[in-house]
């Protein structure tokens, strides 16, 4: 089955169309290095078939850090450790990306000196933390950290960056209506709101040459006057004719409701993939042969991603082709 076979996604080549999407797995030192438990799970999704692994989200600053026992790639000492991961999940055929993220006022717990930036300064609904209004300064800065990332993402021997803009992260306020209220160019309009995130792209691409930039994005907030399925399409549009090689489709993760309803994202990338060549990915609540077949028959997506399943079942891709003689 074709799903089962070698492809591409952009200019790489992958084993089959699926993805593990990016997963935390909180076992990281405290100082974001990655453990022999990391090169572990990921040996084992690459014995287990998973055509591309996108590692945990993994943190680019030393002022900051999301999530206790995170992967960081923050310095240049931290490569060699993950030359050790690239260079066993390669032994397999499989392909491995790193996310990167900046985070913000959604994630601070754990760090109390931690700087937290936000496009505004205005009070996380469930941290309760309050960011810095980013200066221009400030946001230059972060395209260079987003910069440096990248190229020690591919010094480490990654066959991939992924910029993190979903789930309330710093890129993911930026795009979002209710935690960007910026009068600047950098607020207001969907091309403004996206503004960030395409200079971080261009600044990266342009160190990184043609080595693979996707984004995992989120496609609304899901809430009042929050971002839109059409911003997200035309935010999506403008990735896409700038040259981005894979856009992975997310959404507002504390709604919480969505988790347990089944390929919960699909109308608005099948919509999407009609409309871009940019290869799309759908990650969220797909669990069964039949909804995926589904979607790839009478769609452009052609891509898939899990988190959650992998958590349960590192061989959730074998459970895949076992179900596959249901349907074909
Ligand atoms: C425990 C856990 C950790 C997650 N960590 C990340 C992460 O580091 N980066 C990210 O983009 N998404 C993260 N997600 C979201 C997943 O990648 C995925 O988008 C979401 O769980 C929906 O997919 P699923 O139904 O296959 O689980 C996480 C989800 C779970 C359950």
């Amino acid at each position: 089955m074709e799903l089962f076979k070698e492809t591409y996604i952009g200019n790489m080549k992958v084993k089959n169309h699926f993805i593990r999407s990016a997963t935390f797995e909180g076992k990281a030192t405290e100082d974001g290095r990655p453990t022999e438990k990391i090169k572990d799970l990921y040996e084992s999704f690459a014995k287990a078939d998973v055509g591309t692994i996108i590692t945990s989200y993994s943190y680019i600053s030393d002022y900051e850090q999301p999530n206790k026992n995170q992967l960081g790639i923050y310095k240049d000492e931290l490569i060699e450790d993950y030359q050790k991961i690239t260079e066993t999940v390669h032994r397999y055929g499989s392909k491995i990306i790193m996310q990167i993220v900046h985070g913000s006022s959604n994630s601070q717990g754990y760090k109390d000196t931690a700087k937290v930036l936000g496009p505004s300064a205005i009070e996380h609904p469930t941290s309760k933390i309050t960011p810095k209004e980013m200066t221009q300064e400030d946001i230059n800065n972060v395209i260079k950290l987003f910069v440096e990332a990248g190229k020690r993402v591919k010094a480490s021997g990654f066959d991939g960056v992924q910029i993190h803009c979903a789930h309330g992260y710093l890129l993911a306020q930026f795009i979002s209506p209710l935690f960007n209220h910026r009068t600047d160019n950098y607020g207001g309009s969907v091309e403004n709101r996206i503004r960030l995130v395409l200079e971080i792209y261009h600044a990266m691409r342009k160190e990184l040459g043609d080595f693979p930039i996707w984004i995992k994005i989120n496609s609304s907030d899901e809430e009042d006057n929050g971002l839109t399925n059409d911003d997200f399409i035309e935010m999506a549009k403008l990735l896409s004719y700038q040259g981005i090689d894979a856009i992975e489709i997310s959404g507002n993760k504390w709604n919480f409701h969505k988790l347990n309803e089944r390929a919960y994202y699909k109308d608005v990338a099948m919509k999407l993939a009609d409309m871009i060549d940019t290869p799309i990915i759908l990650t969220g609540g797909l669990r069964e042969m039949k909804d995926i077949l589904s979607i790839y028959r009478n769609s452009h997506v052609q891509f898939f991603g899990f988190a959650r399943p992998f958590v349960k079942d590192v061989h959730f891709i074998q459970l895949l082709n076992e179900q596959i003689g249901q349907y074909e």
